[in-house]
């Protein structure tokens, strides 16, 4: 479709990071294949992938949550523009807070797309547990960051920390018995995590 072409464009020009094309074919299949129909979005960015999202499962619904107020109005405007709005409920805050809301409001969500930052990933995982029905999944991607998750060289002190916290994160799923994980080697790396 053009419009995913443009919001490609815009991203790149705007430096916008947002799903790459092997790791949005992956999120799609998994997605199709989890017969998503609440989904849930950390970082919506523009909207691109959850445009995709809902162009492939034209049943689901979408809640995304994005920080950035000028990437919130720019996703609105895709999704007006690519005429789903009436399916998405945008939120425009930080995740952390956004969560926690929504395990009050006892929201339940049949799939979750993890890709606000990444350090944050293992502090919003217990709440995205929560709003996770059971056989539910999480993708979570970048989960490599470029590399250096695995690397035995010094990192960066301006990585340390994040570095520190996606390792945190990929070792307390896969020591969480209540989770079914799997790390796919593609692109910056993908954790697909099902709740038994
Ligand atoms: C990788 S981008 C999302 C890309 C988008 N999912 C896509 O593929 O089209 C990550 C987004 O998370 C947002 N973000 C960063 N910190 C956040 C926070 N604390 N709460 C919500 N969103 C946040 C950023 O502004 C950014 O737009």
């Amino acid at each position: 479709m053009q419009i995913f072409d443009e919001l490609k464009n815009y991203a790149k020009a705007n430096k916008v990071p947002i799903i790459r094309d092997e790791s949005a074919d992956f999120l799609l299949e998994i997605a199709r294949k989890s017969n998503a129909k609440n989904i849930l979005e950390i970082g919506t960015a523009i909207g691109y992938s959850g445009t995709l999202l809902l162009n492939a499962c034209p049943n689901a619904n979408l809640t995304t949550i994005e920080i950035n107020e000028q990437s919130y109005k720019k996703a609105i405007k895709t999704f007006e523009e690519t005429g789903i709005s009436e399916k998405v409920k945008a939120i425009l805050g930080d995740a952390k807070d956004v969560l926690i809301q929504l395990v009050e409001e006892k929201k339940q969500f049949d799939f979750i797309f993890m890709d606000g930052p990444k350090g944050q990933y293992v502090n919003y995982l217990s709440d995205c547990k929560k709003l996770l029905k059971h056989g539910g999944v999480i993708f979570a991607d970048n989960v490599f960051l470029h590399g250096l998750v695995n690397s035995n060289q010094p990192i960066k002190h301006k990585h340390r920390a994040m570095v520190t916290k996606m390792r945190k994160f990929l070792e307390v799923i896969q020591n969480d018995a209540e989770l079914e994980v799997t790390i796919f080697n593609i692109e910056d790396g993908i954790a697909v995590l099902k709740k038994k």
